[in-house]
């Protein structure tokens, strides 16, 4: 176990945190993360309670180490989600789009460890005061529901602002992210793009493809003017919402354009149609590889890298 609050929190050997990802991280690929001393997350998205206890119920049976679950605040199931989180005492949770204060007080009695996604400073300070006992600090680079600062900028200014630990998101898939992000103060990292990209990951094929064939600028933010921006990669949806949005369609036209395309993507592969989310840091990506193989390779790579910038430093 490295020297870090993060492993000591969650009770993990290596500081790497899967991120979750709606439709993509199942039990398969955070049992994998998980057996290989990460932190596997399985995404709960907008799925029902009864969906998700089934989550719950395999990787119980893929792994004996602790996991956690991403529960989406603005979810229509979020109420009966939190209430399985309870009842199963979840080891972790992660959760996106707000400040999950009103859950705190059950998920405390339930020993679970809250750590909310933020994009910013004031929402930082705002969950540290909930009760959070970490934060997900995700800068714009990242894939999927992003914010507008990115990971170099946001990272030191949260680290600041707040006493709890902070978890660096956006852009990392290798050791130099890592001591890039633990230079900036955080305790641990979290990983999304980089494990689509691995043996475990239950995602069609083709989405993995796609990952492998992205080259540094093929990322494109659609929906902006909704005030939801979602990074995805470059294909005939986002040319689709490119148009909308310079007509200036309206909120509703946009998101009903990109209801179901996430699913469309994941499930039948359709990649140039579907919605396929990835972070800037895809172009970097070039192999598919068990997760074990990932995070090893990243904590080599960190020894390496901290090595190689001490003359830097001296
Ligand atoms: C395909 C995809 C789906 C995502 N879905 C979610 C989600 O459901 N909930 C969430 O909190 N974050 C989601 N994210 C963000 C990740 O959890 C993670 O913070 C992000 O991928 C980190 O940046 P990276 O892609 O540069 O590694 C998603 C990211 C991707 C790439």
């Amino acid at each position: 176990m490295l020297d870090s609050k993060i492993c000591k929190l969650l009770n993990i050997k290596y500081p790497i945190i899967q991120g979750a990802m709606a439709w993509i991280s199942t039990a398969e690929l955070a049992a994998a993360v998980s057996n290989a001393g990460g932190l596997g997350i399985i995404a709960a998205g907008n799925a029902p309670a009864d969906i998700i206890k089934k989550e719950i119920e395999k990787i119980k049976e893929l792994t004996n180490k602790p996991y956690g679950i991403n529960v989406m605040l603005l979810s229509p199931y979020v109420d009966e989600i939190m209430d399985l989180v309870v009842a199963e005492k979840v080891p972790v949770i992660t959760t996106g789009a707000g400040n999950p204060g009103k859950y705190m007080a059950a998920l405390k009695k339930a020993n679970t460890k809250v750590i909310p996604v933020v994009p910013s400073v004031a929402l930082a300070k705002r969950v540290e005061k909930a009760g959070a006992d970490a934060i997900i600090v995700e800068g714009t680079e990242a894939g999927g529901h992003i914010g507008e600062l990115t990971t170099m900028v946001l990272v030191p200014q949260v680290v600041d602002a707040v006493n709890i630990p902070v978890i660096a998101a956006g852009g990392i898939a290798d050791g130099r992210g890592m001591v890039a992000a633990f230079a900036l103060g955080a305790e641990g990292v979290q990983v999304g793009t980089r494990f689509v990209c691995s043996k475990e990951c239950t995602v069609h094929e083709k989405y993995k493809e796609k990952i492998l064939k992205a080259k540094d600028r093929d990322t494109v933010v659609t929906g902006r003017s909704t005030g939801h921006p979602v990074r995805i990669l470059r294909n005939k949806l986002s040319k689709e919402f490119e148009k909308l949005e310079k007509a200036g369609a309206s909120t509703e036209e946009l998101e009903s354009l990109g209801a179901g395309k996430l699913r469309s993507a994941v499930i039948e592969g359709d990649v140039e149609n579907g919605s396929v989310m990835s972070g800037q840091i895809a172009g970097l990506v070039k192999d598919i590889k068990p997760c074990k193989e990932i995070i090893d390779e990243m904590m080599k790579h960190l020894t390496k890298t901290y090595q190689s910038i001490g003359r830097l430093c001296k």
